[in-house]
């Protein structure tokens, strides 16, 4: 239908705001892009020392997912739209973090908003994916490493909890196996650090280059 149109690109739009920015600057914090990984971020913002911050990064690049997947969720039908325009519009606001409008399309590498998609398309298919990346996190306290672990584990989930991948679900399985290969590609500084053995465990001030 052509009003997935402008639902696109409204949350292209959403999802180009980039929280770890915004967050930063309004409590008086140094730019995520100029330490640690470099990466606007919920886990690079935790470097800076301020939990608050990371929580409140995490929360709102989850929450921008989420919103304009909900909305269609809530009112998609009288239009048209369902599940598959759920997640392709998750998929833009997605898009819209990693290749932000407003970061000369230099944004960040997907984690907290695939989760928010996630949460908005199904939400047990997000709290899965989180207690997975929540069980990573406790095993090897390194934040890319259980987001590439998650990242792989999410259509796994998709497929196991009953997606099909015919008729109606397939743009789902789609888009959430579209969403995890292009993170798993944003984080190819991770996979080197993490072959090297000099990826910095979570929360500690890690000095990595950008
Ligand atoms: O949130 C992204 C995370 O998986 C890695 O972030 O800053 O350690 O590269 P960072």
């Amino acid at each position: 239908a052509w009003i997935l149109i402008p639902v696109l690109a409204g949350a292209y739009l959403l999802g180009s705001v980039p929280f770890a920015v915004v967050v930063s600057r309004i409590m008086g914090l140094q730019d995520p892009r100029s330490f640690g990984s470099g990466n606007p971020g919920a886990t690079n913002v935790l470097r800076s020392g301020s939990k608050a911050a990371a929580v409140l990064t995490l929360v709102l690049d989850a929450a921008k997912g989420w919103l304009p997947v909900a909305l269609v969720g809530w009112y998609g039908a009288a239009y048209g739209l369902y599940e598959g325009a759920q997640a392709a519009v998750g998929f833009a606001a997605f898009l819209g973090h990693v290749f932000s409008v407003f970061l000369r399309f230099k944004g960040g590498k997907g984690v907290a908003t695939a989760l928010g998609v996630l949460l908005g398309i199904q939400p047990w298919l997000g709290l899965a994916v989180l207690v997975v990346w929540l069980l990573a996190v406790g095993v090897w306290r390194m934040s890319s490493l259980a987001s590439l672990v998650a990242a792989v584990a999410a259509p796994v989930i998709y497929l196991l909890g009953g997606g099909s991948v015919w008729v109606y679900d397939r743009p789902v399985l789609l888009f959430t196996g579209l969403m995890s290969v292009v993170l798993i590609y944003r984080h190819a500084p991770n996979i080197s650090r993490l072959l090297a053995g000099t990826e910095p465990r979570l929360g500690a001030s890690g000095r990595a280059a950008p």
